[in-house]
């Protein structure tokens, strides 16, 4: 089993994004992915979970976990998509404060998840050094960081290089070209990164289905770049 972080120190680059369409790419590659979302703005839960009740999803909430209140297997949905998932909810911004004291929380986070059988854990995060993206580090075999082409996109992704290879271990830090055009992955890769060969291109058809809920359409360019990423992930 793996451990998947998508993280990024900037806001709006693409975490949800990856996370979502890596989780349904690998599930069409016949793996079984859990996902995790672990920020507190739950755009992954509300990709994956649109229609279960509100109160539902409360209950069976990560910040549950993290807290002790609920064991991980009670709070797993089986999505209308076919991949597993924890939700989380806008109550998760306090986790910090209610685990102030609790130093244990991320070592008891990673022994839950290696208790479970899946291929694949796949966690989405905050853009923002945080007790909830320090658990997502903390857990990881792999750190994916999406990288735009910007200056600040390009300093996003250095501070959190180094805070992962600050942790030491043997976890693998890479960056995903995403929502580029080909002239600025050319830029980017010029620029000495570590990033995969598959790239994410920009692209109207997965700006609309990530708003609207939907997966990408099968055969498209983008499912294919999902799938061609999958498989290099799947390889690392
Ligand atoms: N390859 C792409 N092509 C076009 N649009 C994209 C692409 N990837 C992401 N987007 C769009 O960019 C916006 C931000 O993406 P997303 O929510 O995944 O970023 P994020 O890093 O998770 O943001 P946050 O930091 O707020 O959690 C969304 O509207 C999404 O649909
Ligand atoms: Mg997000």
């Amino acid at each position: 089993m793996k451990i998947i972080t998508i993280a990024s120190l900037k806001g709006g680059v693409g975490k949800t994004t990856l996370s979502i369409f890596l989780s349904l790419a690998l599930l069409s590659a016949k793996r079984k992915i859990l996902l995790i979302d672990l920020d507190h703005n739950n755009n992954l839960t509300d990709f994956f979970l649109r229609n279960e009740e509100i109160d539902t999803i409360q209950g069976k909430s990560i910040g549950r976990v993290l807290k002790g209140s609920l064991a991980i297997t009670d709070s797993i949905f089986t999505t209308p998509l076919g991949v597993d998932m924890i939700p989380s909810v806008p109550e998760l911004s306090q986790i910090a404060f209610e685990l102030l004291f609790d130093t244990a929380a991320p070592l008891r986070f990673d022994s839950m998840l290696r208790n479970l059988k899946y291929d694949f854990i796949i966690i989405d995060t905050p853009p923002a050094i945080s007790f909830e993206l320090s658990c997502g580090l903390h857990v990881a075999n792999t750190v994916l960081c999406p990288v735009g082409y910007s200056r600040w996109n390009i300093q996003g992704y250095s501070i959190l290089e180094s805070k992962v290879k600050r942790a030491g271990g043997d976890k693998l830090f890479i960056g995903v070209p995403s929502a580029v055009t080909e002239r600025r992955v050319e830029t980017l890769r010029e620029g000495g990164l570590s990033l995969t060969k598959a790239v994410i291109h920009k692209s109207e058809a997965i700006a609309s289905a990530s708003d609207s809920g939907k997966p990408l359409k099968e055969g498209s360019t983008s499912a294919d770049e999902f799938k061609i990423l999958a498989k290099e992930i799947a390889k690392i």
